[in-house]
C-alpha cells in the first residue's frame, strides 16, 4: 500500500497547484457520454441497457434472451445470430462510409497505404474465400503470426466472416511460443508474412514460423504475405503466397450466420502456471462490449482519427484496433514499428502527419518519452489531439501529468482505462465528458459494470485497499479457457462464490475512485505485457546448466516492473562455468528464444541455494525483498537462513 500513499501524496500536491482535471465545456457538450444519469440508468436495468447497445449492431436474427447466467458461465444475447465482419465492414459499405478511410497505415520504413472500408471489405471477402479453398470451415482454428500490416486485419476479419476461430500470436513471440499456441488451438492454417520491420531490423516471421512448424501436426496450409519482398523457402503443398491466393479469389463471400455465443477468437495470455491460457471470446457480447466502450470511452466521431499504438497480437489491438473502432466505422492510424525509429519523435510525426485526434498508448511508452526529453515533442504540432488514453498497467501520477502537459498540452482529457485480456472490453475508466480526472486513477466502472473492491473474505471495502472483483457478468467477458474448464473455474471463480477475481489489487478512495496497484498473483506486467513468473522459470530450468530458478519482479523506471531471476546451477556446472556474466547473458538469450524478448530477464543472480521453508517451498517474498533492496522480513521459518544473507550480500555487490 506504500505505493498508493505515495501516489496520493503527489496527487494532492498536483491538485493544489492545478485546476481540476476536466474536459473543456465544449468537449463535454459534444461528447457521446455527457449525462451522469447514464450510470444510474444502467444500474437500474443492466440487461435493458446492454440490449440497447446490442441493438445498435446488425443482427441476422435478434436474440430471445439478453443474459443467461449460470455462474461461472454467462451467455449473452441468447439465440441471436450475428457476424462480426459484417458489423465491421458490410454495414458501413452500404452507406456513405464506403469510401471513408478505415486504415491509414504506415510502415516503419515509411511506406504508406490507405484502405477504405470499401477496399478492406473487398480484401476480407476475397481472403475469406481463399481460406475456404484451403479447407477452412466454420469452427476451425486459424493461427495468425504477423507484423502490424493491414493484411493482419484482413486475416482476422476473414476468419470471422467464415466462422473460423482466429488465434493471433504476437509477432514478438518466439518460434517455440508460436508452436505451443498453435498446438493448443490445433490450428489448421497459419497466416504469416516474410517479415516486418522493427527498429530498422527485419523480424523474420516466416523463418521463425518454419521452425515452429516442425512440431505442429495440425497445420495443413501456411499463407505467406510478402511484406518485405524477401524470397522465401516455400514448402511445396503446404506454403502459399497470399497475393497469389488473392488473385484467384472470388470477390464476395457470404458471411456465416454465427450464433451470438459461437467462439470468435482465442487469445493466449499468461497465468500463474508455465502454460499460457487460451482465453475464449464469443461473438455477440464481445462485439457489443467493444463497440460500446470504443464509442463512449474514446468518444469516436465521424471526423476523428483514432490511433491505438498496441499490437494486434494483444487484446488491446483486438478490441481497440479491430472490433471496437471498426464496428463504429472509425478511421484509424495503424503503424508497423517502434516509437524511436528512425528517431525518437516518430510517434509525434505520425500524429502531426495524419492529424490524429484520439491517441491511446501505454504508460511504459509514456515513461520512455519522458526519459527522452521534451525536445522531441515540442517540435511537433500536436494540436489535432483532443483525447488521450492509457492502458496496460497503472499510470503513475508523474507520467500522467507529463502526458497531460506535453502531449495533450493541457487541453486533452486522459482516460486511464483498466481491463484485461479476460474482460475483453474496458471496464474501469473515466468518461471524459462526465468524469473529473485524478492523475493515477482509472476512476470508476463503465456504466453497467459492477466492479468492487473486497477483503480476504469477499466483503466489500468502501474506502481502503483490497482485491478488485467483478460481481456481475458483462457482455465481453471471457467464456472460458480453451480446452480447460477446470482452470477457468480455479483461476477466476474459486476465491469467492460467483465473483470474478481479476488478480489485481487496488484501493478505493472517498470519492469511490479505483487506484490500481498491480497484480497480486504470480503474474508480472512488464511494459504492460503479462508474463507468468512460472513461464520464465520453466524456460530457465530448461537450460542444461540450471537446477532451479525463481523469478520475481522489481520496480523499473520505464518498464513499470522488470524481471529478476534467481538461479542455482547444477553441481558440475557450477565448477565448470566460472564466467557468470557470460552465463547470465546466455540464460537471458535462452529465455528470449523460448518465449520472446518481452520475457528476457533484466537481471540474473546465481546462488548456491534458494531460500526455502522447511517444507521446501521457495520464499519469493524474501527474494522480492532482496531484489527491491528492502529490509528483510521474517526469516525464522527458513530451512537455511544463511542463504538469504548470502544472496542479499551478493545482490548489493552486483548493484
Ligand atoms: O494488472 C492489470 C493491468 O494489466 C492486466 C491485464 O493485462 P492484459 O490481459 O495483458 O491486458 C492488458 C491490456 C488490457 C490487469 O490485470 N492493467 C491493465 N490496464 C491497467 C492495468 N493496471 C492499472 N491500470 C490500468 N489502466
Amino acid at each position: 500500500m506504500a505505493f498508493v500513499s505515495q501516489q496520493e501524496e503527489s496527487l494532492s500536491t498536483l491538485l493544489k497547484e492545478s485546476r481540476a482535471f476536466q474536459a473543456s465545456e465544449e468537449f463535454k457538450k459534444n461528447a457521446w457520454a455527457n449525462d451522469p444519469a447514464i450510470y444510474e440508468k444502467a444500474k437500474r436495468d443492466p440487461e435493458a441497457y446492454w440490449a440497447d447497445w446490442a441493438s445498435q449492431l446488425d443482427w441476422f436474427e435478434k436474440w430471445n434472451k439478453v443474459l443467461e447466467w449460470n455462474p461461472p458461465y454467462a451467455k449473452w444475447f441468447v439465440g441471436g445470430k450475428i457476424n462480426a465482419s459484417v458489423n465491421c465492414l458490410d454495414r458501413h459499405v452500404r452507406t456513405e462510409k464506403k469510401n471513408k478511410a478505415a486504415i491509414l497505415w504506415e510502415g516503419e520504413d515509411g511506406r504508406e497505404r490507405v484502405l477504405t472500408y470499401g477496399t478492406l471489405y473487398r480484401d476480407v471477402n476475397k481472403f475469406a474465400n481463399a481460406l475456404k479453398t484451403l479447407g477452412v470451415k466454420r469452427g476451425d482454428r486459424v493461427a495468425i503470426y504477423m507484423p502490424m500490416i493491414p493484411e493482419l486485419v484482413t486475416a482476422v476479419l476473414a476468419s470471422a466472416r467464415i466462422g473460423a476461430i482466429h488465434s493471433v500470436v504476437f509477432g514478438g513471440f518466439s518460434a517455440e511460443a508460436l508452436r505451443d499456441r498453435i498446438n493448443d488451438a490445433e490450428a489448421k492454417v497459419l497466416v504469416t508474412a516474410d517479415g516486418g520491420y522493427r527498429r530498422g531490423q527485419i523480424v523474420p516471421l516466416k523463418h521463425d514460423a518454419d521452425y515452429a512448424l516442425m512440431g505442429t501436426p495440425s497445420i495443413e496450409k501456411v499463407v505467406v504475405v510478402s511484406r518485405l519482398g524477401i524470397p522465401q523457402r516455400m514448402k511445396t503443398g503446404r506454403d502459399l503466397w497470399y497475393h497469389e491466393l488473392m488473385n484467384e479469389a472470388a470477390p464476395f463471400c457470404e458471411p456465416e450466420k454465427m450464433d451470438s455465443e459461437d467462439i470468435l477468437f482465442t487469445l493466449y495470455t499468461s497465468g500463474t502456471t508455465g502454460k499460457p491460457k487460451g482465453i475464449i471470446h464469443t461473438t455477440g457480447g464481445y462485439l457489443t462490449g467493444t463497440y460500446a466502450t470504443a464509442k463512449w470511452v474514446f468518444d469516436l466521431k465521424e471526423s476523428d482519427i483514432f490511433w491505438c499504438t498496441a499490437d494486434i497480437g494483444w487484446i488491446t489491438g483486438h478490441s481497440y484496433i479491430i472490433y471496437g473502432p471498426m464496428a463504429n466505422g472509425a478511421t484509424q492510424v495503424m503503424y508497423e514499428g517502434a516509437p524511436d525509429w528512425p528517431s525518437k519523435d516518430r510517434f509525434w510525426k505520425i500524429i502531426e502527419k495524419y492529424g490524429v485526434t484520439v491517441f491511446y498508448t501505454a504508460p511504459t511508452a509514456i515513461r520512455a518519452f519522458m526519459k527522452w526529453g521534451t525536445d522531441f515533442v515540442e517540435k511537433a504540432d500536436l494540436s489535432s489531439l483532443r483525447l488521450l488514453g492509457s492502458v496496460g498497467e497503472p499510470i503513475n501520477p508523474e507520467a500522467w501529468m507529463w502526458y497531460y502537459k506535453h502531449i495533450g498540452r493541457e487541453r486533452c482529457p486522459i482516460v486511464d482505462t483498466w481491463w484485461q485480456t479476460e474482460t475483453g472490453m474496458i471496464l474501469i475508466t473515466p468518461l471524459a465528458g462526465i468524469t473529473t480526472l485524478k492523475p493515477g486513477s482509472a476512476t470508476k466502472p463503465f456504466p453497467g459494470i459492477e466492479a468492487d473492491l473486497v477483503d480476504e473474505k469477499g466483503n466489500s471495502v468502501a474506502v481502503g485497499g483490497g482485491y478488485v472483483v467483478l460481481r456481475k457478468p458483462w457482455p465481453a467477458m471471457l467464456r472460458g479457457i480453451y480446452k480447460d474448464p477446470e482452470r477457468y473455474q480455479q483461476t477466476y471463480w474459486n476465491r469467492w462464490k460467483d465473483i470474478y477475481f481479476t488478480g489485481d489489487g487496488g484501493r478505493r478512495d472517498e470519492d469511490g475512485y479505483f487506484w490500481f496497484l498491480g497484480r497480486v498473483d504470480d503474474v508480472i506486467n512488464v511494459s504492460g505485457h503479462r508474463i507468468g513468473t512460472a513461464e520464465v522459470e520453466s524456460a530457465l530450468v530448461d537450460h542444461p546448466l540450471v537446477a532451479e530458478a525463481a523469478v520475481v519482479s522489481r520496480p523499473h523506471e520505464i518498464k513499470g516492473v522488470a524481471i529478476v531471476a534467481f538461479v542455482t546451477l547444477k553441481e558440475g556446472a557450477r565448477k565448470a562455468e566460472q564466467d557468470t556474466k557470460k552465463l547470465a547473458g546466455e540464460l537471458k538469450e535462452h529465455v528470449q528464444s523460448k518465449i520472446g524478448a518481452i520475457a528476457r530477464p533484466e537481471e540474473i543472480l546465481f546462488s548456491r541455494d534458494l531460500p526455502k521453508t522447511r517444507s521446501g517451498k521457495i520464499m519469493r517474498r524474501l527474494l522480492r525483498d532482496i531484489a527491491t533492496g528492502k529490509v528483510l522480513g521474517d526469516t525464522t521459518t527458513l530451512a537455511d537462513p544463511a542463504v538469504v544473507e548470502q544472496l542479499k550480500h551478493q545482490y548489493e555487490e552486483e548493484e
